[in-house]
């Protein structure tokens, strides 16, 4: 809270400095304080220049995915209100279940610089090094059934896609349901999780991690970064993570609004206008048997209709696709 006060004023003033005097009454704390919170801050990677009897300026803000920096300048109204950040946790799913649990207001947000227990889809594993990636989890309470939870878990995807390519102008696709691709190679997964009564959804954490300038070696083979693929377009620095977390959370917000306004219809229009497979060749992968077939649409529920080999029409609502060349 006090960081937040002394963070805010500064960033406020990066033309001038601000005394010392002026932070302390600002944060009604002692200068000793103030200048023992300047330190930590800077032990944190802010870069604050300090001059003799004048006061301080903020110089450079770090790339570091606290709950201040996601907070700052968030246009949602939900989400990420309330943002809760680690250095290390097993698996921001597993905390975000946890305090959902306990109650937790929608649209809290957990994240963490490195996950010692990421989870993937179907008991996967989801390598989470620190520095480098996005690993976040959002709590959601819609007014849905349980069946139609595949809406979240698609409305999660079109949100992140349309926030990586609008960050950083990569063509990002989705993949069914919730991959997204850039350049045909995995970059972001989404877990969703839920708690449910027989008719009713009592919140829905969505698991989301992101390649963003990942370390090659934690990248498991035939996946890539963000960061990689903008090196393909002679792009070296880094993506700019807390950037790309505040665009997920806005549009996460507002295709959230949209289908609580409108229904699912624009959501599978978007997902359809993102998306790497319809008229894709592809095999599914299912519990105890596999197919190959054709991409022929996806319905309004969500699932995905695929035209065999003998032109009979499947309908999956969960499995593992696999894009045959
Ligand atoms: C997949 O297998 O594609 C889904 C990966 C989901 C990973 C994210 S990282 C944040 C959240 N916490 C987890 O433990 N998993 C999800």
């Amino acid at each position: 809270m006090l960081d937040e006060k002394i963070l805010s004023v500064l960033r406020n003033n990066t033309e001038s400095y601000v005394s010392g005097e002026d932070l302390s009454k600002t944060a009604g704390v002692s200068r000793t304080a103030v200048w023992k919170h300047i330190e930590k801050l800077r032990r944190d990677g802010y870069e604050i220049e300090a001059s003799p009897h004048v006061g301080y300026r903020l110089i450079s803000i770090p790339d570091l995915l606290t709950a201040d920096e996601i907070r700052w300048n968030l246009k949602t109204k939900i989400l990420g209100r309330s943002v809760i950040s680690y250095k290390k946790v097993d698996s921001t799913n597993t905390v975000a279940c946890q305090l959902a649990e306990k109650g937790v207001k929608e649209g809290t947000v957990i994240i963490a610089e490195e996950q010692a227990k990421g989870k993937g889809r179907q008991g996967r594993v989801w390598v989470s090094p620190s520095k480098g990636g996005v690993y976040m989890s959002c709590i959601l309470k819609p007014a849905i059934a349980p069946n139609e939870i595949s809406k979240i878990t698609l409305l999660a995807a079109v949100a992140v896609t349309k926030s990586i390519r609008s960050v950083t102008g990569l063509g990002a696709m989705i993949k069914w349901p919730n991959d997204i691709l850039v350049n045909h190679k995995k970059v972001c997964g989404i877990l969703t999780e839920m708690k449910a009564e027989q008719d009713r959804v009592d919140f829905i954490v969505i698991g989301i991690g992101i390649n963003v300038n990942t370390p090659r070696r934690y990248i498991p083979k035939g996946a890539s970064s963000l960061k990689e693929e903008m090196r393909a377009l002679r792009k070296s620095e880094d993506v700019p993570r807390v950037e790309l977390v505040r665009s997920v959370l806005e549009t996460l917000e507002s295709e959230y609004t949209m289908l609580n306004k409108n229904g699912f219809n624009d959501i599978i229009e978007e997902w359809k206008r993102y998306s790497a497979m319809l008229g894709a060749r592809v095999k599914v992968v299912l519990p105890g048997r596999a197919f190959e077939g054709q991409v022929h649409n996806i319905d309004d529920r969500g699932e995905l209709v695929i035209r065999t080999e003998s032109g009979m029409l499947e309908r999956i609502s969960s499995g593992d696709i696999l894009m045959v060349r």
